[in-house]
């Protein structure tokens, strides 16, 4: 038996690596392990329960007003105990959080190999998004195993000198999406089933990132309230992340605004037959950037750069930056302009065919069987 230890501790990690847990689970030659940190808790508990995943171990580490050294010794010394009593043969992270590369740190100070799922995105701007590009940077090079979502991600590792054992897999998102959304979809959040999506046309909206905390998120809710107040088809669904840096922003410019729903964070399944119900996506999530494109539903992303190029690329996305003025504009042009409009919609979505999962065990049990 091939002892596989899983390790996340945040909404998207969760979400992007359930659908791997449960491939894992599958799989009689391996024993799967999960180990969350609970970087997050009821984001985190939202995913497991809708996978119906029972963590091995449970760091249970999240405190309002956690800082990144908070988070980075409390995942470190939490997993050698962990690592010690468990003996995985391996330890699987994903992405770029803290948790994700703390857990890859800590495997490796006990030389466990490591397999980083998510791997080679860049935006080569150590500072943006933070501490996100350092954290991805830093898990790739203790990495042995490197699951690349995309050839430009494979290209990236290879530009800094990794060569070995890099697989172009695709990403676990699509694995996640292909799950979950159909046509009859019935919500199971309560205000969300009494919002009248039949009518007028609907924007999902989510920002959170560290980066865009305080004045930038003004900015971008500002941008969204004047889009509501000239565009009166237009409504607003935003499920507002429990960070509360992130509510004392967002509340006081958007709650009680006519047509703009504030909700709190809803189910992956809910939010992924929201986001097919959307005529358009304005984000700073990496998870979004990847999810609606798939779904056919263009994005505006509200950051000033992304590690995600491929949905620019592929004209599926727009690049808004943090400005009130210019995510307005950008916005408005693609709510009036159907013909710009449609040509997002009918490009193609570069993350894969949804069977990454199946993909990268296959690969582990390869890596061990060589
Ligand atoms: C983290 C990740 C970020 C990821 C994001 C996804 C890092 C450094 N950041 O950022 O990459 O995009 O998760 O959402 O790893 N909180 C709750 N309940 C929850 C979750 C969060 O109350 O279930 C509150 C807590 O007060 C917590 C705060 O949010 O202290 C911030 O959480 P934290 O994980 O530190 O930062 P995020 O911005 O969520
Ligand atoms: N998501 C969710 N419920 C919400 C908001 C987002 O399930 O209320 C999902 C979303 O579909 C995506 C993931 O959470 O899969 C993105 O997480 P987040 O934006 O927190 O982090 P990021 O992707 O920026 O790292």
């Amino acid at each position: 038996m091939i002892k596989v230890m899983s390790v996340f501790g945040t909404r998207p990690e969760a979400i992007k690596m359930a659908p791997l847990v449960k491939m894992l689970e599958k799989e009689e030659r391996i024993q799967s392990i999960v180990c969350v940190t609970a970087q997050h808790r009821q984001m985190l508990d939202q995913v497991l329960a809708q996978f119906d995943i029972s963590p091995d171990y449970d760091l249970n580490l999240m405190k309002a007003g956690q800082t990144l050294t908070s988070i980075t010794n409390g995942v470190l010394e939490g997993m050698e105990t962990i690592l010690k009593q468990a003996q995985p043969d391996i330890v699987l992270v994903h992405g770029d959080t803290t948790t994700s590369f703390a857990a890859a740190l800590a495997a490796f100070y006990l030389q466990i190999p490591v397999g980083h799922v998510e791997a080679g995105l860049r935006s080569f701007d150590k500072y943006s998004p933070f501490p996100e590009e350092m954290n991805r940077c830093l898990t790739g090079r203790i990495a042995t195993l490197h699951f690349a979502p995309t050839e430009r991600n494979h290209r990236n590792l290879e530009s800094e000198g990794i060569h070995e054992n890099i697989f172009v897999v695709g990403n676990t998102v699509i694995d996640a999406l292909r799950m979950k959304v159909n046509d009859d979809y019935l919500f199971h959040d309560e205000k969300l089933r009494q919002l009248p999506l039949e009518k007028g046309r609907w924007i999902v909206m989510t920002a959170h990132r560290r980066e865009n905390l305080g004045p930038r998120l003004e900015q971008i809710c500002r941008a969204v309230r004047r889009l509501v107040e000239d565009v009166p088809d237009v409504h607003v669904v935003y499920p507002v992340h429990l960070n509360p840096a992130v509510r004392n922003t967002v509340f006081p410019i958007l709650d009680g605004v006519d047509r703009i729903h504030l909700i709190d964070p809803i189910e992956v399944d809910d939010m992924h037959n929201l986001l097919k119900r959307a005529y358009l996506v304005l984000t700073d999530s990496g998870g979004l950037q990847e999810e609606a494109p798939a779904l056919d539903k263009p994005v505006v992303v509200l950051r000033t750069e992304t590690e995600r190029p491929e949905v620019v690329e592929a004209n599926k996305a727009v690049l808004a930056g943090v400005e009130e003025g210019k995510i307005y504009q950008i916005a408005l042009q693609l709510l009036t302009d159907a013909k710009l409009y449609q040509s997002m919609v009918a490009s193609n979505n570069p993350y894969g065919d949804g069977h990454t999962s199946e993909k990268i065990a296959q690969i582990i049990l390869n890596f061990f069987t060589k």
